[in-house]
Order: structure tokens, then C-alpha cells, then sequence
């Protein structure tokens, strides 16, 4: 029993980090953050969660999953200031629990950032198929969607092309990418604020009547898909070897960039459902058809542009933290070491990212955004929960850690974080807790015939 709760000791993961230059500010962190964070789930996801169950309550929606974030947000930014290395819950979760509990929250992480990048991808192929249609271009009706042969539709090829060129530019070096990233960010928020300023002059109050069509169980269902909007801010910790003060810059990053992008959610959901009765919002760009809605083509054109760029700096993100989380778990032994091995000028792990991308790119062609989504939110829902509970077991295991920020009111917060994790997860389709608990089955299965022999902290390990 011990051996499967074997932990990682503090000190060796702190260690670890003196290979990486440290040269991130909080600043830094909090673009890095909302870079994450705004993309698929304000720009796509939103026309769904009003059409299909908020109504205008969708603002409240937003509300309810960024107040359990924020909750969660405080969790991590105790683990992030405490055990500031790379690999994020997984690695927390070494040290709060042991490595059967890391390999399955490891596991599950793979399924987030897997799921959440095809999910993603499949968001952004929606906004530059609007944009090619502009310019009179149409791809063949059976490429343009996922896999719904009753629609004629049998591969997104989009979606699964971008996922291969964000692959091919990772493998190439992450500092090529990261330069691209502060100007994408950039752009991205500027185009949220021009919708804001102007959007704000087109809102019919009626549409917001009936505010809730769907009752409140309307509000949950729609937080529990708009949940992904915020997922992201968690990537700020993977940074964590390379900031500057991380005891003190981490929190702040974390916080700071989930507080700018929850204002920016609420106003946006208000001035769409303002502009745009909700029922006709289930469209795959439904920011960019607000402003068509009231003949702004021009400015359509531009939000679909800013949707896109901004979209793509969620994936460079969701990518990279794929490969930094299998580069992890196989320097732990967990998996096979193609994962951690680097090659090329680029001193990236080339095999194993393109392994990832390739299999990112089938899922994003073949399932749909609204499966993706539902399946990346079980996933990181689950980690939010684990990683929330972590922070009472630390408490009680490791009282005299110096920590740089401490979650107050433990264990109040903590507790209703993961419960309010745990009852957004309830309000999500059977068929997604099928698939999540295979998934978790099949690491189980990988880890005691894997895993468990090959771990570095096994004395007897084969190599
Ligand atoms: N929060 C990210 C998005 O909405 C995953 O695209």
C-alpha cells in the first residue's frame, strides 16, 4: 500500500528548477494568464450556453463558475507559492498525495489539456470558416465539421490542420512562440473591449425578457459549459520555475488574470444576450454575428480576426502545457521516456509533442466542440476538486512550509471549492462521466502495469 502512496519530498522538486532562467514578473504572468483564458469559451461557447439553457441568465452562469474558480484560484495559488516547480497539480499532488493519486490526477490532466486544445481548434476552425466565407470561399461541406453523417459532416479539417501547425511551431522552440504570444494577446483584448464599447449602443433591453427561460436550473447547466471560458488560469502555475519571485508573483499572476477575465465575461454575456435575442445565439460565432446582427459587418470582420488570433494563443498555451505535463510525468518515470527526451536545435520533445499533436489533431476533426468542451470541463473539474482538498491534507502533513500566499479560512474555502466543483460536474451529460471514468481506468491500467515499476522512486526500477 505504501509503495502506491510513495511522495515526491518537497525539496527534490524545487530543486529541479535550476535550469530554467527566471525572468517572468507578475505582470508577465497575468498576460501570460489571460492569454490562456480568453478564447474558445467567451468567443463560441457562450451562443450555445444561452441558446440551449441560460437564456440572459448566462451572465449569472458566469458568475456562478468564476466564483467557484476564484475558489479554486486561492488553492492553487497556496500550491503554486509553496512547491513553485513545473507539471502544476500533478506535481502538487505528488507531494500532498502520493504517486497513485499523481499518476491518476496526471492522467486526467493529459484528458484536459488534450481535450481542451481539440476543443479549442474545433472553436477557432468555426471563426476562419466565417472569415473565408467573406471572401466567397467554402471548403467542401463534408470538411467542414466533426463527425455527424445525419448533417453530411465527417472531419473538421480546420480544426485538425491548426492543431498540426501550433504542433510544428512548439517542436520548432517555445521562445519563437512565446514572442508571437504577447502580441496575440494583445490584439485579443482589444478586440473584447471594441466589442464592449460598441455593443454596449446596441443592447435592447427587451431581449433580456425573459431573463430566465430555463429556470435556475438553466443558470447551472450554462455554468457548467461556461466553466470552460475560465480554465487557463491554472496554466500560470506551470510557469512556475521560470518567475522571477515566485512565492509572491505566482498568486498574484493567478488572481489577477482570472479577476480581469471574469469582469470582461460578465460584460460580454450581458451585452450579447442585450443585442442578440438568446434563442438565436447557437451559431459557431456568435460575438462576431452580434455586430452582423445589427449590420456591423466591418466590425463582425474584425471581432472574427481578433476571435481567431486570440483563439490561437489559447492553444500555443494548451499545447505547450500538454507536452510540459508528458514531459513531467515521464521524467518521474511515469511514462515512456519518448515524452522527456529533447532533440533537435530546438531542445523541445519533439517525438512526444508531435505523438500529442497528432492525436489532438484526429479528436478536434472528428468530435464535436460541445463533446470536447463537456469532457475537458469534467477533467479539469475534477483536478480543481483534488487539487482544492490537497491544500487541507498539506495544511495537516506540512504545517511549517513556508508559504508565500495562504488560502484564508481553511478549510472553508477548500471545502466549498471542491464541492462546487463536484456539483458543476453533476450538471454535465451521462455520457461524459462514461467516457471520463474509462479514461481514468485506462490510466489505472497503464500505471500498474507502467508506472508503478518504472517510477524513479521505486528502488528497483527498470530501466
Ligand atoms: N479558457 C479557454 C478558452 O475559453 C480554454 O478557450
Amino acid at each position: 500500500m505504501s509503495v502506491l502512496f510513495r511522495k515526491k519530498p518537497i525539496a527534490s522538486q524545487t530543486n529541479e528548477s535550476g535550469a530554467l532562467k527566471r525572468a517572468l514578473s507578475a505582470f508577465d504572468l497575468t498576460t501570460l494568464g489571460v492569454g490562456a483564458i480568453i478564447g474558445t469559451g467567451i468567443f463560441v461557447l457562450t451562443g450555445v450556453a444561452a441558446a440551449k439553457y441560460a437564456g440572459p441568465g448566462l451572465v449569472l452562469s458566469f458568475l456562478l463558475a468564476g466564483i467557484i474558480c476564484a475558489f479554486a484560484a486561492l488553492c492553487y495559488s497556496e500550491f503554486a507559492s509553496t512547491i513553485p516547480a513545473s507539471g502544476s497539480a500533478y506535481t502538487y499532488s505528488y507531494t500532498a498525495f502520493g504517486e497513485v493519486i499523481a499518476w491518476i490526477l496526471g492522467w486526467d490532466l493529459i484528458l484536459e489539456y488534450g481535450f481542451a486544445s481539440a476543443a479549442v481548434a474545433s472553436g477557432w476552425s468555426g471563426y476562419f470558416q466565417t472569415l473565408l466565407s467573406g471572401f466567397g470561399l467554402e471548403l467542401p461541406h463534408a470538411l467542414t465539421s466533426a463527425l455527424n453523417p445525419e448533417k453530411g459532416t465527417y472531419f473538421d479539417i480546420t480544426a485538425a490542420l491548426i492543431t498540426l501547425i501550433i504542433t510544428f511551431l512548439l517542436t520548432r522552440g517555445v521562445k519563437e512562440a512565446a514572442r508571437a504570444n504577447g502580441i496575440m494577446v494583445a490584439i485579443k483584448i482589444i478586440v473584447v473591449l471594441i466589442f464592449i464599447g460598441v455593443g454596449v449602443f446596441y443592447v435592447q433591453p427587451a431581449n433580456w425578457h425573459p431573463f430566465l427561460p430555463f429556470g435556475f436550473s438553466g443558470v447551472t447547466a450554462g455554468a457548467a459549459t461556461v466553466f470552460f471560458a475560465y480554465i487557463g488560469f491554472d496554466a500560470v502555475s506551470t510557469a512556475a520555475e521560470e518567475v522571477k519571485r515566485p512565492q509572491r508573483d505566482l498568486p498574484i499572476g493567478i488572481i489577477a488574470s482570472l479577476a480581469v477575465c471574469t469582469v470582461l465575461y460578465i460584460v460580454v454575456s450581458l451585452i450579447l444576450t442585450g443585442i442578440v435575442p438568446f434563442n438565436m445565439l447557437n451559431v459557431s460565432d456568435p460575438v462576431a454575428f452580434a455586430f452582423e446582427f445589427v449590420q456591423l459587418n466591418g466590425l463582425s470582420w474584425i471581432v472574427s480576426l481578433g476571435a481567431i488570433t486570440g483563439i490561437t494563443t489559447v492553444l500555443l498555451v494548451m499545447m505547450y502545457g500538454q507536452t510540459r505535463l508528458l514531459y513531467s510525468m515521464s521524467r518521474d518515470g511515469l511514462l515512456s521516456p519518448v515524452f522527456s527526451k529533447v532533440s533537435g536545435k530546438s531542445q523541445t520533445p519533439a517525438v512526444g509533442s508531435w505523438l500529442a499533436g497528432i492525436i489532438v489533431a484526429l479528436f478536434s476533426g472528428f468530435i464535436s466542440l460541445g463533446h470536447l468542451a463537456e469532457l475537458t470541463n469534467i477533467g479539469t473539474l475534477f483536478a480543481f476538486a483534488v487539487v482544492s482538498i490537497g491544500i487541507i491534507v498539506l495544511r495537516k502533513n506540512n504545517p511549517d512550509l513556508k508559504r508565500g500566499f495562504r488560502v484564508p479560512l481553511v478549510p472553508l474555502i477548500p471545502i466549498l471549492s471542491a464541492l462546487g466543483c463536484f456539483y458543476l460536474m453533476t450538471r454535465l451529460a451521462a455520457l461524459t462521466w462514461i467516457t471520463f471514468f474509462g479514461w481514468l481506468i485506462i490510466g489505472l491500467i497503464i500505471y500498474f502495469a507502467y508506472g508503478r515499476h518504472h517510477s524513479h522512486l521505486n528502488p528497483l526500477r527498470r530501466k
